[in-house]
């Protein structure tokens, strides 16, 4: 990821603060998927093979920004999107698709994310995908907000959509931020998205970055979906809907949700010096808050 610092800070931001690249001029290559003619049929059929002929690594381009630097564990064509999210295709495909997917739930959840923190100075939000959370925060009224993600593609919409906000290219467990720089971080479906060990070091680089007694407050699917033992108990609690997130629990590809589910969050939490405030798991989603020692 992209390490380089503004010298000079015409954009206000603190000194030694990661690069804030205006990511929505930025020229980024084409990704296998966005070379494709669909119209052609050679090129459609590859596309098809795409979707159903199994997963692959996914390719990045070697001109992508900071493509030397993306750990191995995030090349995965999670969600069995082809090349996951690095291409222009299904960046903007997800980005479109993924509130639809989940009726409407990760919108509140965002926005309930953000009204638990209003009142920050500076908040984070951490795997900011097309930088929803980060709009919610600021229209929570919080005056400096960041989003952080390894996507150019991804970081590329939120900078289209969400001009007022700085993106800048990083990991969860490395952030380029100096310590204390923030009075709250967000994380809105991404720890989940994470093998254990990278979730770990995440939990201790968002502890170095928070203030102490700063909020962190993190949105996951629900383990209620997740493991289902009586699919009839479910329907009686959570209707069509409650079924609907059971189902796609079941067949979307996330390669580390099992052992994201498998935490004991308060203790996880606690070994990371943070006090766990609240954790709701609801349907379909599970809201945790902490504040950091
Ligand atoms: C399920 S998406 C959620 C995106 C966004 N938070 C939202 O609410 O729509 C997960 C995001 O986490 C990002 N991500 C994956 N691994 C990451 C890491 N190690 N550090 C930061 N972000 C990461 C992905 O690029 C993706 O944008």
């Amino acid at each position: 990821m992209p390490q380089e610092r503004n010298a000079a800070r015409p954009d206000g931001a603190v000194e030694g603060d990661p690069l804030a690249v205006d990511w929505s001029t930025v020229s980024l290559p084409d990704a296998w998927p966005d070379t494709l003619d669909l119209r052609r049929p050679s090129h459609a059929a590859a596309y098809v093979r795409g979707w159903f002929g199994g997963r692959r690594p996914v390719v990045v381009p070697a001109d992508l920004p900071g493509a030397d630097r993306l750990p191995p564990y995030l090349l995965r064509e999670f969600h069995h999107l082809p090349n996951g999210v690095y291409s222009k295709r299904h960046a903007d495909a997800y980005a479109r698709w993924f509130d639809r997917l989940m009726l409407g739930a990760t919108v509140g959840a965002r926005a309930r994310l953000a009204a638990a923190l209003a009142g920050c100075r500076a908040a984070l939000d951490v795997g900011c995908g097309s930088g929803g959370l980060a709009a919610a925060m600021r229209a929570a009224g919080i005056p400096e907000v960041w989003g952080l993600d390894p996507s150019p593609y991804l970081l590329q919409l939120a900078a289209r959509a969400h001009r007022e906000i700085r993106f800048t290219q990083g990991l969860a467990e490395r952030t380029g931020f100096r310590a204390a720089r923030f009075e709250g971080v967000g994380a809105c479906f991404l720890f989940h998205e994470l093998p254990p060990r990278v979730a770990d070091a995440a939990l201790a680089e968002l502890r170095r970055v928070l203030v102490p007694g700063g909020r962190l407050v993190i949105a996951e699917p629900s383990p209620v979906q997740f493991r289902v033992r009586d699919w009839r108990a479910l329907a009686r609690r959570a209707g069509r809907r409650g079924l609907y997130f059971a189902a796609m629990a079941k067949w979307m590809y996330e390669p580390f949700v099992a052992g994201w589910h498998g935490r004991d969050v308060a203790s996880w939490l606690g070994s990371h010096g943070f006090r766990l405030l609240g954790d709701e798991p609801g349907i379909p989603v599970r809201f945790i808050s902490a504040s950091r020692d």
